[in-house]
């Protein structure tokens, strides 16, 4: 049995100042439990008991703030994650899409928090699928804080076990056999998307048809996740999609009558006319006069907390 360190709220609020002052990521919204855990691995490996101990290291050591960074982003992921999910993404919400988009503009998904890419490209096939010339209809932005994941999935390069989920069909149409064991994303795939290092809170992007945000709200606080479905509800259009993770919801927080759950057990929802819900006040030219003073992705949080 491992017993799991304690980290007092003294050395808790140090090290995440730091990690905030160094790295410009704000810690404070991840929930605590789960911030100490992952300190208290990076103790274990270094054979530390003592948190101040530690946030001592972090004052010293450019590169622990940079492991525990890292290792604060949990990367775990598959195509075609939760399969229910993406049945139902499929056969209600693409068609939906493609029948109210207009000829000339092209859909805008955001996959935020895209890990080492799976998501993104489970986009990019099950809209090649239903389009005929995808590359004028859609554009997938895909992002990630963690920069390994991302290298990763810019390379587009998978085993067959991570490829389980997909028929046999989809395989040969949309990846080329590398060698034995290992599969790469063909180009006209790669092109739908585009992978960018940015966190949710500060990546600049507008006008969206869906948003896919899965297993990244369950490592943050309620008040950060009630920050980021405000920037969702922004950046969203009218009757566009959010789809959240199994273990996520907008049940219980302030802006869940701004959207409609369209399919709740998996955690598709549909933002609302402005004239539907309770949210005058929070109109986009309020948004945006907030977004042009950021400076860093925590002024940005905290100037919607000051804005709430
Ligand atoms: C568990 S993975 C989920 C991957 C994929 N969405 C899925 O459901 O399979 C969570 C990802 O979110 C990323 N992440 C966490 N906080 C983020 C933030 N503030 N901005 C962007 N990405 C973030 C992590 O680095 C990690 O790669």
């Amino acid at each position: 049995m491992t017993l799991d360190i304690l980290i007092s709220d003294k050395d808790l609020k140090e090290i995440t100042e730091f990690v905030h002052k160094k790295r410009g990521l704000n810690l404070s919204y991840f929930k605590p439990a789960f911030l100490s855990r992952r300190i208290g691995v990076r103790m274990k490996i270094l054979n530390m008991t003592s948190s101040s101990q530690y946030a001592q290291l972090l004052n010293s050591d450019l590169d622990e703030v940079g492991t525990l960074y890292d290792s604060l982003s949990i990367n775990v992921t598959k195509f075609y994650r939760d399969k229910k999910v993406w049945q139902v993404f499929g056969n209600k919400i693409i068609p939906d899409l493609l029948k109210d988009s207009k000829i000339s503009e092209k859909s805008r998904i955001w996959s935020c928090g895209c890990a080492s890419g799976e998501e993104p490209y489970s986009l990019a096939i099950m809209f090649s699928e239903a389009l005929d010339n995808p590359k004028n209809k859609i554009k997938i932005q895909a992002t990630d804080i963690n920069s390994h994941a991302l290298q990763k999935a810019r390379k587009g390069i998978y085993t067959a076990d991570n490829l389980k989920n997909l028929d046999a069909l989809l395989i040969t149409k949309y990846f080329k056999k590398i060698d034995s064991t290992k599969y790469q994303v063909i180009n006209e795939i790669k092109d739908l998307v585009s992978f960018n290092l940015a966190d949710i809170t500060t990546f600049p992007i507008s006008y969206l048809d869906v948003i896919f945000c899965r297993n990244l709200l369950i490592y943050y606080g309620k008040e950060a996740q009630d920050l980021i479905f405000k920037k969702f509800y922004t950046v969203l259009k009218p009757k566009s999609y959010l789809v959240l993770g199994m273990d996520e919801t907008l049940w219980g927080h302030k802006l869940q009558n701004s959207f409609l759950s369209l399919h709740p057990r998996d955690r598709i929802y549909q933002k609302k006319l402005p004239s539907e819900n309770n949210l005058d006040s929070f109109s986009n030219k309020n948004q945006n006069a907030v977004i042009s003073n950021y400076t860093t992705p925590t002024d940005r949080l905290s100037n919607f907390i000051e804005a709430k």
